[in-house]
This record gives C-alpha cells, structure tokens and sequence, in this order.
C-alpha cells in the first residue's frame, strides 16, 4: 500500500488549496498504533465501529510520562493520519456525497491530519497499552496521549446539524 498522501485522487466536487511554503511548528510522533488494519478501506470509519483491540507502543523515551495514566478508564488518543492529502478545502465524503468544509468533517484529509478517538484502556504493560476505540491504520503514528474527563470533555447536548439533517 502507497505512503504517499498525495497518491489518493481528488472525488469530483473536491476542491484543493495550494500549501503553504514552510511549516510554522515540528512535533515529535511519541509512539505507534497497531490496529488489525493495513487498508483504509479496511478500517473501521469512526472509533465506535469496531470493538477490535489495538496496541499503542510509546517510545521508551516517553515512558515516564505514562506514569498514573492506568488510572484512567479512557484516554483522549491524538494521532497522524500518515497516508492523507493536505491540501483539500472542499470535499465529498463518499459515504455522504456532498460536498463540504474539511473543517465540518472528521475526515483524515485536512491541513493538520490529527485525528482524535476516545479509547477505553484494557491494559497497560511496560510502554504498550491495550484499548478498544481506535479506526487507523496499522502504523499510524502517535502524537499525544491525555486523560478523558468525562465531567469537562463529555457534551451530551451537542449537534451537527448537517449530520442529524443528512440526505446523503
Ligand atoms: C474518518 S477518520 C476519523 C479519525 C478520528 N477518529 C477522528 O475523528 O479524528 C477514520 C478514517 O481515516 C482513514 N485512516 C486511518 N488511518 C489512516 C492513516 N494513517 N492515514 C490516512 N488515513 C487513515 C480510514 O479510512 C479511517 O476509516
């Protein structure tokens, strides 16, 4: 399978920018995901898909930092969707087939490919955590691990309008 982001065409009603010439920050992938998934069409289109378990490896230099985190039911998982276009403004979700903001999608393909899954933690052995709640690519690289707080991060009453409404 392709790395290369850029190999994935562009759907009809997709619409790019051009990039900017330089990155404004670097970050540092602490880790990898490993999911039972090697193809896109393969992975499970949201995290509540699949009950499937995946391990994340942090890297030994990181892992003091998961000090207390087995104390935690869920984790806020923030990870790099390697395998997607940066460039796209307008898209057309094929499950949907409308046109619309990246930024009004959880689509992989946006200027920043970070991706976000709430995930329960089974286990934690060394730096290896087991969770259930995680839709990427075996591989992908992990960017950030943070407690979920359910009493602050949880908004029961929260809507997407264009999602309740949906024809397509
Ligand atoms: C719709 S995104 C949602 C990601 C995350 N749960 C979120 O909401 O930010 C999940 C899809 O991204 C695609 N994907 C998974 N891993 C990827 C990777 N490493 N690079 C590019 N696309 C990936 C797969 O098609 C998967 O179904």
């Amino acid at each position: 399978m392709t790395k290369d982001p850029n190999a994935f065409g562009l759907w009809d009603g997709e619409v790019t920018a051009d990039l900017p010439k330089d990155f404004d920050a670097g970050l540092y992938f602490i880790g990898r995901i490993h999911t039972p998934w090697k193809e896109r069409k393969d992975c499970p289109k949201n995290a509540r898909e699949s009950e499937a378990v995946c391990t994340i490896e942090v890297d030994e230099r990181w892992a003091p930092a998961l000090k207390d985190i087995e104390s935690c039911s869920h984790l806020v998982v923030l990870y790099w969707m390697d395998r997607s276009r940066r460039d796209i403004v307008l898209q057309v979700p094929r499950h949907y087939g409308v046109q619309r903001g990246t930024f009004s999608l959880r689509s992989p393909a946006r200027p920043n490919p970070i991706a976000l899954s709430v995930v329960r933690l089974l286990k934690i052995e060394g730096a290896t955590l087991s969770v259930v709640g995680l839709d990427c690519l075996d591989g992908t690289p992990l960017v950030d691990l943070k407690p979920y707080f359910a009493s602050t991060d949880a908004v029961p009453e929260a809507v997407v309008g264009w999602h309740k409404t949906r024809q397509g």
